[in-house]
């Protein structure tokens, strides 16, 4: 969170409020706005107030919510102890869990797929942001044809909404196509208008699983190093396995605290899986000091390519399948508190996309 201070007229541009409708709030929620060390009376407002005024905005106007209904939540989340501010504002957030892998074709946009859907079937509202660029992308998958994609919120002003493409079960589908290059040069007001729309997401789904596509490109690093969590995925072949100790490395070399968990795909038996993961943790543990999360593997089952092809996803499909059930079992130890949970990184696509943008403008982030 960054010292910055905001005159009312940036902070309009910043939540999409009108100057009277932020000083109606202000004096109607004026408890939950003077917490930080900067008073209201100053006249300006910081990072805290625009994110709160952000929330309240977001409950009011997009879910009808009552001004008794929104201080009632917003004493519950300010309740929560040894919080920061910003933290407390973002109890809603989402879950954000990037799927990489160091060799292309191991299996990433099935997995991201399949597990979307599984998580959806469980009640979760998730969110599947593809940022691969390659051909086999999620859509394809799922069988449905978004009309729109990144570049058209980037570019033409267009709102998320606009670009959500709603899947199977639920599971929202935002395409990164060619507005995912369009990340790195982004000018401060399609930035702003970035950060809105995503930050929306954020709080209308549980899970975020982000496709970055294979290899130590731009796009694999910056979205595997800014999620909460990040899942390898490998084959057996001794080049994927060598390959996926390569992207851990430089995974950890970026983010130390970086929580990585391992899925072994199209393998033979447990036995064979258990193999791949010992023999990659084993490297890790003796040349980088990490434990690998084990989160389980997935059968090489001809109902996968079955499922692929006819665009139908597996795990509704075939939900009986040896591969499908695997899934379950994968979903099973993300959703467990201490296997693959990284509770030290609050989640935040949105300090995300900051993120890069102040990266790619040569700033510390
Ligand atoms: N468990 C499995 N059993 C059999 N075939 C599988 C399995 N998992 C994936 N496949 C097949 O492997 C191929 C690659 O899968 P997928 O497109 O998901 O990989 P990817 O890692 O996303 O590839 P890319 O790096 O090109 O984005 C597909 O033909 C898919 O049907
Ligand atoms: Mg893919």
């Amino acid at each position: 969170m960054s010292n910055a201070t905001y005159s009312i007229d940036q902070v309009c541009r910043l939540t999409g409020l009108e100057a009277s409708e932020i000083r109606f709030y202000e004096a109607v929620f004026r408890d939950f706005l003077t917490f930080t060390q900067m008073g209201l009376d100053a006249n300006r407002f910081n990072d805290d107030h625009v994110q709160i005024l952000s929330h309240i905005r977001e409950l009011i106007h997009t879910h009808g919510r009552s001004i008794d209904d929104v201080k009632k939540e917003l004493r519950q989340v300010f309740q929560t102890k040894g919080a920061s501010a910003a933290a407390r504002a973002q109890v809603h957030r989402a879950r954000v869990i990037s799927v990489t892998s160091g060799k292309g074709g191991v299996g990433k946009t099935t997995l991201v797929c399949n597990l979307a859907l599984a998580l959806a079937r469980r009640g979760k509202r998730v969110g599947i942001f593809d940022a691969d660029l390659g051909l086999a992308n999620c859509h394809i998958l799922l069988g449905i044809k978004p009309q729109f994609n990144l570049s058209h919120l980037i570019e033409d002003g267009f709102r998320l909404e606009d670009i959500v493409c709603e899947g199977p079960e639920g599971i929202r589908v935002i395409s990164g196509g060619q507005g995912v290059r369009e990340l790195a040069n982004l000018t401060d007001s399609q930035r702003r208008a970035l950060l809105r729309e995503m930050d929306r997401l954020e709080r209308e789904v549980d899970v975020l699983l982000i496709d970055t596509g294979a290899g130590i490109s731009e796009n694999v690093l910056r979205f595997a190093a800014f999620a909460d969590e990040v899942i390898v995925v490998t084959t057996a072949n001794i080049a994927a396995t060598a390959d996926a100790f390569s992207i851990i490395k430089i995974l950890l070399e970026m983010d130390p605290a970086a929580k990585i968990g391992l899925v072994a795909n199209e393998v033979k038996n447990m036995y064979h899986a258990k193999n791949v993961f010992h023999r990659i943790n084993a490297c890790a543990e003796k040349h980088l000091d990490y434990g690998l999360g084990d989160l389980g593997h997935i059968l090489a089952d001809e109902n996968v390519k079955v499922a692929n092809q006819l665009r139908q996803p597996l795990v509704l499909s075939c939900p009986q399948s040896p591969a499908a059930q695997c899934i379950e079992s994968i979903v099973d130890t993300i959703l467990s508190e201490d296997v693959f949970r990284n509770h030290k990184k609050p989640s935040c696509f949105a300090e995300l996309i900051g993120a890069i943008k102040r990266n790619m403008a040569g700033v510390s982030a």
